[in-house]
C-alpha cells in the first residue's frame, strides 16, 4: 500500500510502498479515507520530537471504513486510567507505532468510533487530534463555562480554531488574536466577538482586563501579557509552546490575583467520547483549510509551514 514516510529526519515526506499492515489480535484493519496534519507531523520531519522512528508512517488523524460503517479514530493510545494525566506509556498515533498517512491502518478496537454523521469525509478527518485537545484544555481543564469571557490565540491554528468554535457553541463571549486580519475576520464569522492582531506588540495595551479564559499554545516571551488581561480568578489553559520559553513571569501578578496556568496534552478516552458527543449536539463542523491528495503529501507539509491556512489541511486517500 502506499504511505508517507518519515525517510530521514530533516527530509521531506516521501510517499512510498510498504507492507500491509498485519492484523493482530483486539485490533482491526481499517480502510482509511482521509487524515489531516498537526503542527506534530512538521516537528517530527525537522527532529524536534521525542522517540523519532525512521521510515514509520506519520499521521495522527483518521478516518475511514470498518465492515460498512464510517469510522473516526481516536489518536490518543493509552491514557490509562487517571483522567488527571496520562500514563507513562500513553502515545501518540503516528510517531513511532505507524500512523494515517496511509490506505489501511491497523488499530486496537477501543480507538474506533462511528464517525459523526453530519460531517463529511474531509470535515471528520480534521478533528480528532485539535478537537481532542482542544476540548481538553477548555472544558476539562479550564472548566469554561457558559458566561466566560475566552480568548483563544493565534486562531488559525488548527487547535485554537475549535477552541473558539467549541467556546462560540457553549456560548461564551470569544476574542482571538492572530498574525492575520484575514483569519480575525473569519473567527468572527464563525461567532466570535473581535480580535487583535499580536504583530502589533503592544496588542494587549488596548484590551479591556477582563477575561475568565484563555487558550494559549504559543507560549514564548509574549504571554507575560496574557496574565495582565485576565479577570483575577482566571484560568489560562496552554498545549504547545510555539515561541519557546517563558520570560518575565511576574509571580506577584499570579498569586495576588488567583490566577491558574494549566498544561493540557491531547485528551482521555472520555474527554474523546465527550468532544465527539459535544460536535454531534452541536453540529459543529471543523473548518477545512485545504485538501490534498496523499501523492500530494510534501505540498501539503510545505502549507502548514508556512502558517498562512485557516483550519485544518487535510489529505484525502
Ligand atoms: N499538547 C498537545 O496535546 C498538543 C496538541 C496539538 C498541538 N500542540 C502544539 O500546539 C501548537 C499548535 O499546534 P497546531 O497543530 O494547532 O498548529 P498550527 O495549526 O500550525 O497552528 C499554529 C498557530 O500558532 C499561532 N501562532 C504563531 N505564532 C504566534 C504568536 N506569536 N502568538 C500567538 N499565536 C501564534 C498561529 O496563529 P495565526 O495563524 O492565527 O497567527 C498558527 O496558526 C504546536 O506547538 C503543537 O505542537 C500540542
Amino acid at each position: 500500500m502506499k504511505a508517507l514516510t518519515i525517510e530521514k529526519v530533516g527530509s521531506p515526506v516521501r510517499l512510498t510502498e510498504v507492507d500491509m499492515p498485519v492484523k493482530r489480535e483486539g485490533h482491526s484493519i481499517v480502510k482509511l479515507k482521509a487524515s489531516a496534519l498537526n503542527h506534530r507531523d512538521v516537528w517530527i520531519t525537522k527532529g524536534m520530537y521525542p522517540g523519532i522512528k525512521e521510515g514509520a508512517i506519520l499521521g495522527s488523524d483518521g478516518v475511514g471504513v470498518l465492515d460498512g460503517r464510517n469510522v473516526i479514530l481516536n489518536p490518543g493510545l493509552r491514557w490509562g486510567e487517571n483522567e488527571a494525566v496520562q500514563a507513562d506509556d500513553f502515545e501518540v498515533l503516528g510517531m513511532p507505532v505507524d500512523g494515517t498517512f496511509a490506505e489501511y491502518i491497523s488499530i486496537p478496537n477501543e480507538y474506533i468510533y462511528d464517525q459523526p454523521e453530519h460531517l463529511s469525509i474531509e470535515q471528520a478527518a480534521a478533528l480528532p487530534l485539535a478537537g481532542l485537545t482542544a476540548y481538553r484544555v477548555l472544558m476539562s481543564r479550564c472548566q469554561t463555562k457558559s458566561t466566560d469571557k475566552v480568548l483563544v490565540t493565534g486562531t488559525g491554528g488548527g487547535v485554537a480554531l475549535f477552541a473558539v468554535q467549541f467556546a462560540v457553541a457553549l456560548g461564551c463571549d470569544v476574542y482571538v488574536t492572530s498574525r492575520s486580519e484575514e483569519k480575525i475576520a473569519k473567527a468572527v464569522a464563525l461567532g466570535a466577538k473581535g480580535g487583535y492582531n499580536y504583530k502589533d506588540e503592544t496588542w494587549y495595551k488596548e484590551v479591556e482586563t477582563n477575561f475568565d479564559v484563555i487558550i494559549d499554545s504559543a507560549g514564548g516571551a509574549s504571554f507575560q501579557h496574557l496574565i495582565k488581561i485576565c479577570k483575577p480568578g482566571a484560568r489560562i489553559g496552554f498545549y504547545g509552546a510555539t515561541l519557546g520559553k517563558y520570560q518575565n513571569l511576574n509571580p506577584q501578578l499570579l498569586f495576588w490575583r488567583q490566577i491558574s496556568i494549566l498544561g493540557s496534552t491531547m485528551g482521555s478516552d472520555q474527554d474523546f467520547r465527550n468532544m465527539l458527543a459535544f460536535v454531534d449536539n452541536h453540529k459543529i463542523k471543523p473548518i477545512v483549510d485545504s485538501v490534498f491528495s496523499l501523492e500530494e503529501g510534501s505540498r501539503a507539509f510545505e502549507r502548514m509551514e508556512a502558517g498562512t491556512q485557516f483550519g485544518k489541511i487535510v489529505l484525502k486517500h
